[in-house]
């Protein structure tokens, strides 16, 4: 007898790069370092006043009790509206249903939509969650490595290619994207979705950082776009637009038999997303705020900026202008190769020696870039900067 022994899929599951950072982080922290991270996934504006009181309010009206697995009608015909005042996509309340967080509702779409060993495209950089996610489906995902000469948005020739040599059967999206910022164009979008219905294959997109757009940038989600509707789950919500990150709140969007079976799933490994959560997330699609929204996306935009110009005037360093989300993607490949470094190592160093914590590219399948994130206050980006130059400037 083996006694306890964790089975194969859960062996498959790697541990997260960014966990060991963190706990790195916490070390030199405890030891008395002045430690700047620009790890953090995590907007650091608080949940805005009138949708936590939402939540206040739903526990003091006892509010409490268990909800249909789906989330509240009231909240999936709100989630539906927002849906198609904010994006432009047309859903009913019987093709919504409210998850715990995108995380969960990844976790029900996929779950819903892969059989086992299908090949499922996850585009490089992608957010570090999407191989464990297709692989706890009993799925295989490909990774179609990144085309930072295309800022970082792929060419349709290289979809195809690989969704032929794989027989893809699935593609997950993520514009605005974590890490690299890279908000797809109507164009691109428009070419994903012609190739997954030449080869019929779905899309699961991930829109969770849809409203936050710099410049003239545009969401444009593939349910939106002719033919995609029918082969899209959308992934969308408040919790980076609103900080509702610890309530665990998100919608998942799609044709109703197939929300329907995922909402079954949901059933029976959740329940329902949390009740009270519930009711900040009815509150925040009732009144999302976009004056209180406009003020946040002046502050990550200067600080958008500061990082580009601060970081582009660095020997050896380039950084393309993120055009979403609060992430950027810092190009290290010519330090690097100069210094026979890997990316991995060069956080490293930038952690050990300089007390500065970025996130490898190789966490996202982009290894020559590291990314730093910018839901930090400027004063934290200037001490980064520092740290960086003087990076740069060793031999
Ligand atoms: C692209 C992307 N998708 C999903 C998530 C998870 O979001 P949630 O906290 O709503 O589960 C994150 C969080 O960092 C993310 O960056």
């Amino acid at each position: 007898m083996a006694g306890l022994v964790p089975n194969r899929r859960s062996q498959r599951i790697e541990e997260s790069m960014t966990l060991a950072i963190t706990a790195e982080v916490l070390r030199l922290k405890a030891a008395g370092h002045d430690v700047v991270s620009l790890g953090a996934g995590e907007p650091d504006f608080p949940t805005p006043e009138p949708i936590a009181k939402a939540g206040i309010d739903a526990i003091e009206r006892g509010d409490y009790r268990y909800t249909a697995a789906s989330g509240k009608p009231a909240l999936r015909a709100a989630g539906a509206e927002w849906l198609s005042a904010t994006f432009g996509l047309s859903y009913d309340e019987s093709e919504v249903i409210v998850c715990a967080g995108a995380k969960g509702a990844l976790h029900m779409a996929l779950d819903t939509l892969v059989e086992p060993g299908d090949r499922v495209l996850v585009l490089a950089p992608y957010w570090v969650s999407y191989p464990a996610l297709v692989t706890m489906a009993d799925g295989e995902p490909v990774i179609v490595p990144p085309a930072p000469q295309r800022g970082f948005v792929h060419d349709e020739a290289t979809l195809a290619r690989f969704a032929d040599e794989h027989d893809a059967k699935g593609v997950i999206a993520n514009f605005p994207n974590n890490p690299s910022g890279a908000v797809a164009g109507r164009d691109d979008v428009r070419a994903l979705v012609d190739l997954c219905a030449r080869r019929d294959m779905w899309i699961v997109s991930d829109e969770i950082y849809a409203t936050l757009l710099y410049d003239d940038a545009k969401h444009v989600s593939p349910a939106a776009v002719p033919g995609g509707r029918d082969r899209t789950l959308v992934v969308n919500g408040f919790t980076k637009s609103h900080t509702l990150t610890g309530w665990r709140t998100s919608f998942l969007a799609g044709p109703a038999p197939v929300v329907g079976a995922a909402a079954r799933i949901q059933s029976q490994v959740l329940g329902n997303p949390c009740t009270i959560s519930q009711a900040a997330m009815l509150q925040a699609c009732r009144d999302p705020m976009p004056a209180h929204t406009a003020e946040r996306m002046r502050a990550f935009d200067e600080r958008r900026r500061y990082l580009v110009d601060a970081v582009n005037q660095l020997p050896g360093l380039t950084l393309q202008p993120p055009r979403g989300a609060f992430y950027a993607m810092i190009d290290v490949r010519s330090i690097c190769g100069a210094r026979g470094l890997d990316d991995v190592a060069a956080a490293r160093q930038l952690l050990e020696r300089h007390h500065l914590a970025l996130v490898p590219g190789s966490a996202f399948g982009a290894p020559g870039f590291l990314r730093a994130s910018y839901a930090a206050a400027m004063e934290s980006l200037e001490k980064a900067v520092l740290r960086l130059r003087t990076w740069c400037e060793e031999t």
